[in-house]
């Protein structure tokens, strides 16, 4: 998509460079946090990304010294406090749309950058990325009980997912901030590298992704996620049913080639690397 048609531009930046989709939470002096202007364009731009073939792999960060402070409590919460119940809704649908269904179902693979301040409401979309790397120096923080709420829209149930329910409960109940390398050891990011080599890490990690088959990504990270609640009866069907699924829509026919690559042409060996991408 030309980059005058790609939306956003205000509170969201987007800028795409080798395949990756830098896209950039843009309220540096509100420590991005998420307006529903924001989540209104964020739901936009995801829905663009998604289907421009520049796009490979999205990086989710924010601008200046935030990743983002979570729901803005001024513009989410109290201007919408005394709306009509369906007007709330709507706020609260572009929300929910981006953080969690966009993000959580994204065709392409997703890295959650945490450059700084992740508290409250910024837990949904982090998680809802397939992977996060943070810098050390980051601080993060389940908040909500220090202002007297719950943490709702998708926190409390991506905690648990991301956290034992020990930690969550410790961090919910506390509010007490921990920083990347203590997000590292708990497993709500993959890793904690300094901030100085937050950018240079991430972008390895995703050119990694992108050398990947793209169908055999997607399936991949639909069956993690579809996976998680089912019997293993189920998931065993399930998993032949994606499989078979996948054969289907791999426009690069990916298994036989690589079958091919590894058995006859011997070119490559799938235990430590990807094969040769070719289009059928
Ligand atoms: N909602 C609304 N405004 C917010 C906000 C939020 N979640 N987080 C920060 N801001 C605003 C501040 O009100 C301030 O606005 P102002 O300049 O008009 O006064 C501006 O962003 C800068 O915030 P400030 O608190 O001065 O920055 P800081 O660097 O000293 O502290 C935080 C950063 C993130 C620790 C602090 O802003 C904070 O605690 N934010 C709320 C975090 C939270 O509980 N989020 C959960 C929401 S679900």
């Amino acid at each position: 998509m030309p980059a005058d048609k790609m939306p956003g531009g205000k509170n969201v930046l987007v800028q795409i460079e080798d395949g990756i989709a830098w896209v950039t939470l843009n309220r540096p002096e509100k420590r991005n946090c998420m307006s529903p202007a924001l989540n209104d364009e964020m739901v936009e731009v995801l829905d663009a990304l998604e289907i421009d073939d520049a796009c490979k792999c999205l990086v989710l960060t924010g601008a200046g010294e935030a990743f983002s402070a979570g729901m803005d409590l001024r513009e989410f919460f109290r201007a919408t406090d005394g709306l009509p119940y369906t007007k709330q809704m709507r706020v609260r649908r572009s929300s929910a749309t981006w953080q969690w269904h966009q993000l959580a179902h994204y065709m392409k693979p997703t890295i959650a950058m945490v450059n700084g301040w992740c508290f409250g409401g910024a837990f949904t979309p982090l998680i809802s990325c397939d992977l996060a790397i943070a810098a050390e120096e980051a601080n993060f923080g389940v908040s909500e009980i220090n202002w007297g709420i719950i943490p709702g829209g998708q926190v409390t149930r991506s905690l648990v997912q991301a956290m034992s329910v020990r930690n969550a409960m410790y961090y919910t109940l506390t509010g007490e901030t921990f920083n990347g390398k203590q997000a590292a050891a708990m497993g709500i990011v993959n890793e904690a590298v300094p901030k100085a080599k937050l950018k240079e890490r991430t972008t390895e990690l995703a050119k990694l992704l992108i050398t990947k088959n793209p169908h055999a990504l997607r399936a991949c990270k639909e069956a993690i996620r579809a996976t998680i609640g089912m019997p293993f009866e189920v998931s065993g069907d399930y998993l032949g049913a994606k499989s078979s699924q996948l054969r289907l829509v791999d426009d690069e026919n990916g298994r036989n080639q690589g079958l091919t690559q590894f058995l006859d042409e011997k070119s490559y060996r799938p235990g430590l690397g990807a094969m040769r991408r070719e289009k059928k």
